[in-house]
This record gives C-alpha cells, sequence and structure tokens, in this order.
C-alpha cells in the first residue's frame, strides 16, 4: 500500500511522513532528499543549472540510497554514490538550487524510475513530495496534501534552520519559501499541484499527532 504525502516547502510533510511511518511499520521514502542530492551534486561538479542534458546524464548516473544505521526502521542518512550527504543537502545554496534542478523532466523521469523501484519492495510505504499522488503514484491507496500559511511555514523552517544552527531573519525565510513555492508550482513538468482524488489538510494551528492520526485514520479505512 501507498501512502502519498504531497506539499508545499514547510507545511509539515517530512515530520508528519515519518511520524506515520514509524506509527504504522511502514517504510518511508522522501523524495525531495533525492532531488536535493541531485542538486547538491550539480552544484559540486559546477554543473550549468540550465544545462538540461548534463543534469540528466548527472541523474541517470547517480546512485541515491538510504542508510538505516543500527537497523533504525526509519532512514538515518541520505547517501550519494556512497558517500553520506545528509547534511550536505540542507544548506542554503541547496535550497537555492533545487527547484532548477526538480524542473528538469530529464532528472524528475530519471528520479521518478528510482521513486517507483524503491516502493516496489515495500509491503506498506509513506511517500512524501510534490508530484507522488498526481505522477510517481497517481493509484496510490491514501492521498493527502497538506498546506499551512506561508506564514506558518516560515515560523516552522526557520525553527528549524535555528535547530541546526543557522540564524536567517524570518523575512527572508519566507520569501525563499515563497520564491520556491512559485518555481514548484509554475514548472511544466509536474508541478506542484493535488490530486484532484488528495484529501486537503491544513496543518496550521494543528500539532502533529493530530495530523498523523488523522491520515492513519485514512490509512486503516482504506486497508480495512
Ligand atoms: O521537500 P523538499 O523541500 O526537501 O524538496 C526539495 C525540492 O525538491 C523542492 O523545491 C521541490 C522538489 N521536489 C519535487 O519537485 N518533487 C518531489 N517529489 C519532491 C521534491
Amino acid at each position: 500500500m501507498i501512502v502519498a504525502i504531497d506539499g508545499p516547502a514547510a507545511s509539515g510533510k517530512s515530520t508528519v511522513a515519518r511520524a506515520l511511518a514509524e506509527r504504522l511499520g511502514a517504510h518511508y521514502l522522501d523524495t525531495g532528499a533525492m532531488y536535493r542530492a541531485i542538486a547538491h551534486a550539480a552544484l559540486e561538479r559546477g554543473i550549468d543549472l540550465d544545462d538540461g542534458g548534463a543534469l540528466t546524464d548527472l541523474a541517470t548516473a547517480s546512485e541515491i540510497t538510504f542508510e538505516h544505521a543500527g537497523g533504525s526502521a526509519l532512514p538515518t542518512a541520505v547517501m550519494l554514490d556512497g558517500v553520506d550527504v545528509t547534511s550536505a543537502i540542507r544548506t542554503p545554496a541547496v535550497d537555492g538550487a533545487v527547484s532548477a534542478v526538480a524542473s528538469d523532466p530529464g532528472v524528475r523521469h530519471a528520479l521518478v524510475e528510482h521513486q517507483r523501484a524503491h516502493a516496489s519492495d515495500a509491503d506498506i510505504i509513506v511517500v512524501e513530495g510534490r508530484d507522488i499522488g498526481s505522477v510517481v503514484f497517481p493509484d496510490a491507496a491514501v492521498k493527502v496534501f497538506l498546506t499551512a500559511s506561508a506564514e506558518e511555514r516560515a515560523r516552522r523552517r526557520h525553527m528549524e534552520m535555528a535547530g541546526r544552527g543557522r540564524t536567517v531573519e524570518s523575512q527572508i525565510v519566507l520569501e525563499e519559501l515563497e520564491r520556491r513555492d512559485t518555481a514548484d508550482s509554475s514548472r511544466e513538468a509536474s508541478p506542484l499541484t493535488a490530486a484532484p482524488d488528495a484529501i486537503p489538510l491544513d496543518t496550521t494551528g494543528l500539532d502533529i499527532p493530530e495530523v498523523v492520526e488523522r491520515i492513519a485514520v485514512l490509512v486503516e479505512e482504506r486497508s480495512a
């Protein structure tokens, strides 16, 4: 069974999807981490972000895997060609480059293949991203589209960055989120959009356990 969790940046997807996977004893796939890994590799190699051919070659040749240290059910590290890039993919440079990389149809094609292969090994998997319910798994048993106000999302991202020792002005965080939302929603290839049969869930003012509980109920209903 596939549980698709889509939504814009900092809508709570990762926190909710990870907690849900834990609760269900499900596998978990963070597809944003895959686009970030390719953006990181492109920056490291000095690839021009407008060079679709080079980006596609890079995505096709790259091996992205997830490590589960100590037998952890949830992934503990993102590996790119055997190198741990868990922290390297969460930098402002990658934040700035990832939308351009993710808008390339060749990159998307290569990564969607990986994502489908990943899910084929799992009984139940929670997959988070932007196009999971609309493109990657249009037949997913449960599709949820998480939203939250831009201000709430900026507040969350600001706290998350502070937790990693990065102090960035709230206004700048908000502008960067809005820039990325616009880029992700307006691109031609698989734009950020709710699948027509996705259940919208506004997480502004809800706490994580509440959101997880609501989705877990949907999963139970579908698997009954
Ligand atoms: O969820 P995130 O912020 O880690 O995602 C990073 C970027 O990757 C985001 O700007 C949009 C893109 N992305 C995408 O285009 N499709 C996905 N399925 C997941 C992420």
